[in-house]
């Protein structure tokens, strides 16, 4: 790669203001892994049919193979690291544990980073709603029910009455 095909991108990911060198092409989901060093992004297929590298990029969840990180200059993303706050679970990782949302665990960063831009639209969801909106995200595990069940009791758990 020469100097002149490099682009410079500077965003704030997980509060944290952070610089990478990329090429054009590289694609938001691999300057989060090989780039910044944050691995709880998966990449399941690269053809935006899985879900697994599912990130919020300016509050907004999208599938980060779907973006290049060029377009991510001047953003704010969060990844599934930047989720717990002072050492305690976000509530939709503490439903995922508690209602057994997951086996192997792969799809399950891409899994909660949805639920969490569900419900921040949608803060009591319906079962219904929970798989309508998840419908991007593919499990090879779990048969999705559990993963209902968590999104449905963490709205229930966080949601003003
Ligand atoms: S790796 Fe992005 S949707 Fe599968
Ligand atoms: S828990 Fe294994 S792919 Fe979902």
């Amino acid at each position: 790669m020469t100097v002149s095909e490099q682009r410079h991108v500077t965003l704030t990911v997980n509060g944290d203001r952070r610089d990478a060198v990329v090429e054009p092409r590289t694609l938001l989901v691999h300057m989060i892994r090989d780039g910044l060093g944050l691995h709880g992004t998966n990449t399941g297929c690269d053809t935006s049919s899985c879900g697994a590298c599912t990130v919020l990029l300016d509050g907004e969840s999208v599938k980060s193979c779907t973006v290049l990180a060029v377009q991510a200059e001047g953003a704010e993303v969060t990844t599934i690291e930047g989720l717990a706050a002072d050492g305690e679970l976000h509530p939709v990782q503490k439903a995922f544990r508690e209602n057994h949302a997951l086996q192997c665990g792969f799809c399950t960063p891409g899994m909660v980073m949805a639920a969490v831009s569900l419900l921040r639209e949608t803060p009591r969801p319906s079962g219904e709603q929970v798989r309508a909106a998840l419908e991007g995200n593919i499990c090879r595990c779990t048969g999705y029910h559990n993963i209902v069940q968590a999104v449905v009791a963490a709205g229930e758990a966080s949601a003003p009455r």
